[in-house]
């Protein structure tokens, strides 16, 4: 079972790199990895076990943040009281988003920052990704709100950014007002 000691904290400067794409088929550590993932997110989520196994709360996690660089993520996103959808995308791209901007109004957390950062982070309010799944196949999610959020958080980790880039630390909430909070 992964812990949180084995996420690499922002002060890592592999969380710095750019990911590299993933070939088919995906290796049997890459398919133990995204269970483990799945698992770790699922837990993280549920107080219960997330006390008991000492988790931060998380709803997704980029391979990078497990020190592998390579361009996959995992999307725990849970939909409705107690009820789980798990998106695990490779060599994913953003091909299509609203013009609505958005933004999480408590802030945006990482499981690789661990502190409380304030400030905006703007991101599209619906976006269309497009990549693979482990199989393969090729995949095309529609995601909105929160979900669409996790992508663009998830999506930025691929190239070695943090949401704490996007926060100007000397205004915050700048622009505050052109944006919806969610
Ligand atoms: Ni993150």
């Amino acid at each position: 079972m992964l812990k949180m000691s084995d996420i690499l904290d922002e002060k890592d400067k592999r969380l710095r790199e750019k990911s590299l794409e993933v070939t088919f088929p995906i290796s049997e550590d890459d398919k133990k990895t995204v269970k483990d993932i799945i698992e770790f997110l699922t837990n993280s989520q549920i107080e219960e076990l997330a006390e008991r196994y000492d988790l931060r709360p998380g709803m997704g996690l980029a391979a990078i943040q497990l020190g592998i660089k390579k361009r996959y993520f995992v999307v725990v996103h849970e939909y409705e009281e107690g009820k789980f959808e798990n998106y695990v995308i490779f060599n994913p791209k953003l091909v299509s988003n609203s013009e609505e901007i958005i933004y999480v109004g408590d802030g945006e957390g990482c499981l690789s920052v661990n502190r409380e950062v304030c400030g905006i982070v703007p991101r599209y309010a619906r976006v269309t990704v497009e990549g693979y799944d482990e199989e393969g196949r090729k995949i095309r999610i529609r995601a909105r709100e929160e979900l669409a959020i996790a992508f663009q958080h998830e999506l930025d980790h691929l190239e070695g950014i943090l949401f704490t880039d996007k926060i100007d630390p000397k205004d915050p909430y700048k622009n505050k007002d052109l944006y919806r909070e969610i």
